[in-house]
């Protein structure tokens, strides 16, 4: 007998799981289909979670350091590495536990194998016990993620050649570590990795780090991370990745032509990542890819099979798990005939290192290339109380808003705390605030929220704190 359900989804990341539980609260017998042995996809096992448990840490073990500077005298700090990741894997296997009890909780069927179609309507499980399971379903949502990329003829092995994988597990600190790359992933390892005492580098091909960020965020993010410690090469393009009995070897060219090699212990390769849709048979059914191999949806999230969808990272958009989760919850909804919508807009986006990163909206040099006339706010959080009281004074808030009706278009933040501070501006946002009307808001005192404020009043040069 082939169990038959109305909703299948296969991949058990953010925009899967959350995917499966919306369909089954919609009232829809649902399964997930996921091959990890874990719920929670990249994010929860390989990603999002164990990063910030390692940036969190390594952030405490290096603030640790110069507790005397504060008037705190410790004995040696000392670095317990296998501990540290033990912690680690410690929370993550919470937080996957936790999303399997939320399956049960939801009455969601979780199959553990690789999904693979077979028909419009039918896939077949393959379990690592080698047992197959075919099963029916009236919907099925691909939600099967990416993969890192690596760059040409060189293979990861997770020791020395690592992706994001490998250098959330390394065994020692490297004394150097090479990261390629300039982007999220590139920023976050590389500076856990600086925090625990590797000398980084960071390699990036292009003239400034954190491609198609707002350029003035990211010209203070470099300035700020070049304090820090780690070391920049940019436009820098890296020709050769070669494993030697000592660790790799890196060849460079920059943009004068200029050749160089370099020594480490360990390479970070961190130069993107691509939609992972191996084994499901998507050339057997001629399910449309686009130029980027990613899978082809219209509007409602349907392939040209119009009862298979796909949502996340297989998918067009920023490679995002709060992008997949939202796509996850419009698809269940629009499959229940319902509005389900995602605005694209307001997507944040946040790097969390030590001062955080956080932007939604446009950015200045997308308003100028629009051509839309613009104002702007900007406000230090060296001039704001609460930073300065617990000495985190470096970066600040820039808002762009719209020169004749005000409306917010863009809100670019680097500055501790950034990452909680944007949601405040995702919702101004969705409402079409105006930056006065952030402005005439009242914001706790002292709080890092008021340099938000204090931004939106400078759009009319009428900040008072600076
Ligand atoms: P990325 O696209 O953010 O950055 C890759 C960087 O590598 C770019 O700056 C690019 O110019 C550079 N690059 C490419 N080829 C190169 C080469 N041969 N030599 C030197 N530089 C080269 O990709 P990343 O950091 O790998 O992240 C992948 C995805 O994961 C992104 O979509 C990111 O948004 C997501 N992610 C998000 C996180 C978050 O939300 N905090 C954390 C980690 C990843």
């Amino acid at each position: 007998m082939v169990e038959k359900f109305q909703a299948v989804v296969i991949g058990g990341g953010p925009g899967g799981y959350v995917c499966a539980i919306r369909l089954a609260q919609l009232g829809f017998k649902t399964a997930c289909i996921e091959s990890r042995g874990t719920l929670g996809g990249t994010c929860l096992n390989i990603g999002c979670i164990p990063s910030k448990n390692l940036l969190n840490f390594s952030e405490n073990f290096h603030k640790a350091k110069n507790f005397s500077e504060i008037g705190i005298e410790v004995g040696e700090v000392k670095l317990n590495l296998q501990k540290m990741m033990q912690n680690k894997d410690k929370a993550v296997k919470v937080l996957t536990k936790g999303v399997e009890f939320l399956f049960k909780k939801n009455k969601v069927t979780y199959f553990k194998g690789t999904g693979k179609l077979i028909s419009g309507t039918q896939i077949n499980i393959s379990s690592s016990d080698n047992s197959e399971t075919k099963i029916e379903s009236e919907n099925i949502i691909i939600s099967t993620g990416s993969e890192p990329v690596s760059i040409p003829g060189v293979d990861f092995d997770e020791k020395t050649i690592v992706s994001s994988t490998g250098a959330l597990s390394l065994e020692t600190v490297p004394k150097k570590l090479v990261v390629i790359g300039g982007g999220y992933i590139g920023l976050e390892m590389g500076s856990v990795w600086s925090r625990l005492g590797s000398e980084v580098h960071v390699i990036e091909f292009l003239d400034h780090i954190t491609p198609g960020m707002d350029k003035e965020i990211s010209s203070e993010f470099l300035k700020i991370l070049k304090k820090q410690g780690l070391k920049f090469h940019l436009s820098t393009k890296v020709e050769k990745v070669i494993k030697n009995k000592n660790g790799v070897n890196i060849s460079t060219i920059d943009k004068s032509g200029k050749k160089n090699t370099t020594d480490c212990d360990v390479v970070l390769i961190a130069v993107g990542r691509k939609a992972y849709t191996k084994n499901l048979n998507l050339d057997g059914l001629g399910i449309d890819l686009d130029d980027k191999k990613r899978i082809k949806v219209n509007k409602k999230f349907q392939t040209n099979i119009k009862n298979i969808y796909a949502i996340g990272d297989v998918i067009e958009g920023p490679m995002l798990a709060h992008k997949a989760e939202e796509e996850g919850i419009a698809v269940a909804e629009l499959i229940a005939g319902q509005s389900g919508h995602v605005n694209y807009n307001i997507i944040p986006g946040v790097i969390y290192t030590t001062p955080e990163v956080a932007v939604i909206g446009e950015t200045e040099e997308q308003l100028i290339k629009k051509n839309l006339k613009y104002k702007v706010g900007k406000f230090p959080f060296m001039a704001n109380s609460r930073a300065k009281a617990i000495d985190e004074p470096d970066g600040f808030v820039k808002i762009l808003a719209d020169a004749t009706s005000d409306k917010v278009l863009g809100v670019h933040l680097i500055g501790p705390h950034a990452g909680e501070l944007i949601a405040e501006m995702a919702i101004a946002m969705e409402f079409g605030a105006s930056s006065e009307d952030i402005a005439r808001t009242c914001h706790a005192h002292p709080t890092f929220s008021e340099a938000v404020k204090e931004a939106a009043l400078s759009v009319d040069k009428r900040q008072i704190h600076s």
